[in-house]
């Protein structure tokens, strides 16, 4: 029995690239899979923080970092040189990258007319760009060697509207309707042996949305609170409950899956509400 997990999970020797990998949940899925024996390669633009995920990680397996501007084509073709040189293939990627841009959020006392367009345009850029730029540069070595897996990260904005976050929800939903694109061009062309998905996870406390959910004092703000209430778990999620999900798209037990978009939420988009 364990044996035959071992097999089907099995991800020895892998070679796993994550964009946005020193962020909260890039380096969760990054221990998760050095944990399960995977090499793994963070990119990232803020090189302190990179430097310090790096020693921490060190300690359950072969971790790197690059400093690596995903909207940045040089950049990436530089990471990925650097990467085939030491590694010679790549077998995972993870498109972590992302995020809101401040001004692209509609603020309490503002509409949609009050929109600036460039942070609009900064968001999008951000999480479809910095996902498809990514893709083609390390997915043609997929490609070639017909063998590989893409795992991108939407949201729950996507499919219901989530107030204030506009540009940032446009983003994830082409991001969703990329990883659909993906995986259909990639199987025709290329075979089976390559597979493209993402996961939407649900509300996670991290860095980029703790202000907006919790008050100084750790309490809930009435945004938070909302969110807890259409969450039937009742509770934000942990990034380390994200690993589980990562690890099965990665490994050859979601071999015939591809295409799909993976809600890890506590049940918030399966919730009405009522
Ligand atoms: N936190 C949540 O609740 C949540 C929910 C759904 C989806 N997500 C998505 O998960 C992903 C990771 O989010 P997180 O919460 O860990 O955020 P985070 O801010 O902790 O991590 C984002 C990472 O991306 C990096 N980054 C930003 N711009 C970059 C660029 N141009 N080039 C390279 N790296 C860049 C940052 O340095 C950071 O390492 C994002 O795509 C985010 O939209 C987060």
């Amino acid at each position: 029995m364990t044996e035959y997990i071992n097999t089907l999970f099995n991800l020895e020797n892998k070679i796993a690239v994550i964009t946005g990998g020193s962020g909260v949940l890039g380096s969760e899925m990054a221990q998760g899979l050095l944990q399960a024996g995977a090499k793994v390669i963070l990119l990232a633009t803020n090189e302190q923080n990179l430097k310090q995920k790096v020693n921490k990680l060190s300690e359950f397996g072969v971790v790197r970092g690059y400093k690596c501007n995903v909207l940045n084509e040089d950049n990436i073709k530089s990471a990925y040189a650097n990467i085939l040189d030491e590694f010679k293939q790549i077998d995972i990627l993870i498109n972590a990258a992302g995020g809101h841009v401040p001004g692209a959020i509609i603020g309490l006392d503002q509409s949609i007319f009050d929109l600036n367009i460039q942070d609009f345009k900064a968001v999008t850029d951000l999480n479809l760009n910095g996902t498809i730029l990514p893709t083609l540069i390390f997915g043609k070595t997929m490609a070639e060697k017909k063998s590989g897996s893409i795992i991108n990260i939407s949201s729950m904005a996507t499919q219901r509207a989530i107030t204030r976050a506009v540009g940032y929800s446009a983003a994830k939903a082409a991001v969703e309707n990329f990883t659909r694109w993906m995986a259909v061009e990639l199987a025709q062309k290329f075979g089976n042996g390559i597979r493209v998905n993402a996961i939407a996870p649900g509300f996670f406390l991290t860095d980029q949305n703790r202000e907006i959910l919790t008050n100084k004092d750790g309490s809930l703000t009435e945004r938070g609170e909302t969110i807890i209430n259409i969450t039937p778990f009742k509770r934000f999620g942990e990034p380390n409950e994200l690993i589980g999900t990562i690890l099965w798209l990665a490994s050859d037990a979601a071999k015939f899956v591809t295409g799909t978009i993976i809600p890890i939420d506590g049940g918030f988009s399966a919730f009405s509400g009522v």
